[in-house]
């Protein structure tokens, strides 16, 4: 099974993802795409050896080119990707684009809660717990099935960052091992 990572930052996530399969026969991560010519995860892919495309909002237009890139691809994995995935793929590849978000949706999800903004929410809400939620990927922002959840409880004085660094553990530890269960049930 071939996994392309989507990703426009730093690439964390995608980082524990290559090191989780990178000795395992059946699963492997075989491309990197980000939106972001100057992202980090592009330095990922050239460390790990990682064929990466560039795939910005016009070249994204462009199902034709974007399909035949993905051939061979089997999953999608969205790893801190901040672009709407285009309809064209979400049908070309039905139940078989997966995302992590930053908190227990169906609570602070939707557009304009990623990243730092979900933490903040939290936080102002006064949320005893956070968590992750690891879900497939339909037309509507973090609206398709949830494949898995984890918490983890906040103390009062937590500040948005250290939620922030709370939940990006749960997203490292979590997010592989959710990929490789979700994959086994395909097969
Ligand atoms: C993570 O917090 C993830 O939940 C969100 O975007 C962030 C990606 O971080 N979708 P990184 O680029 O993987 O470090």
């Amino acid at each position: 099974m071939k996994i392309a990572i989507f990703a426009s930052g730093r690439g964390s996530n995608a980082q524990s993802i290559v090191d989780y399969f990178k000795y395992n026969e059946e699963i492997k991560v075989d491309l990197i795409v980000s939106n972001n010519a100057s992202a980090g995860v592009l330095e990922i892919a050239k460390k790990e050896g990682i064929s990466s495309l560039v795939m910005n909002k016009t070249v994204m237009e462009d199902d034709q080119y974007v399909l035949s890139a993905l051939e061979s691809i089997d999953i999608i994995v969205l790893a801190g990707y901040m672009r709407k995935i285009p309809a064209y793929l979400i049908q070309a590849f039905k139940d078989r684009i997966i995302n992590i978000h930053p908190a227990l949706l169906p609570k602070f999800g939707g557009k304009g809660m990623y990243g730092m903004n979900v933490h903040v929410a939290v936080k102002e809400q006064g949320e005893k717990e956070s968590g992750i939620t690891i879900h497939l990927v339909d037309e509507v922002y973090d609206n398709g099935a949830y494949l898995f959840q984890a918490k983890v409880a906040l103390d009062t004085e937590d500040t948005a960052e250290e939620i922030a660094s709370k939940v990006l553990a749960l997203e490292h530890f979590h997010y592989p091992r959710a990929i490789e269960s979700y994959i086994s049930s395909l097969k």
